[in-house]
């Protein structure tokens, strides 16, 4: 019974692992952009708030329906430190881990996939 009990901990424990050390990696793809999936990363950084079908609630905009220039210059406007909306300062630290390469990516994978 301690061997089935101590099993269960273990396991419990790699799954825990893998998981932060998959955050981990994501979040390092949002930093450095490469070839990395856009909607991993959106996954990853942005539906926390955004929603995972980027219809945003309560006080996050929805991300549907904009075009990728606009949704480009927002973010770049965040990253920059740029007030916008009232709730900006929820973005900054957001849009400052973002380099220029994913933010393309991102809102290019925004306006296609929720035109
Ligand atoms: C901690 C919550 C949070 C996270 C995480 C977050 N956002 Fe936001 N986002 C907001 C809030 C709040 C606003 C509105 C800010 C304001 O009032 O200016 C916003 C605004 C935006 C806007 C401008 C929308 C508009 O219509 O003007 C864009 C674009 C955006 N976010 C993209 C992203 C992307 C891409 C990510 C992931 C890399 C992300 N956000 C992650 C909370 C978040």
């Amino acid at each position: 019974m301690q061997n089935v009990k101590g099993y269960g901990a273990m396991t419990r424990l790699a799954i825990c692992i893998s998981a932060i050390a998959t955050y981990a990696v994501l979040d390092a793809q949002a930093v450095v952009a490469g070839e990395s999936d856009a909607a991993e990363i959106f996954a990853a950084e942005c539906a926390q708030c955004h929603g995972r079908t980027a219809r945003g609630m309560a006080s996050f905009p929805s991300l549907r329906g904009k075009s990728a220039e606009y949704l480009s210059d927002r973010l770049h406007s965040y990253r920059a430190g740029e007030a916008v909306g009232p709730n900006s300062m929820l973005m900054y630290p957001v849009a400052g881990d973002l380099d220029d390469k994913t933010i393309t990516l991102l809102s290019d994978y925004l306006a296609e996939t929720y035109p």
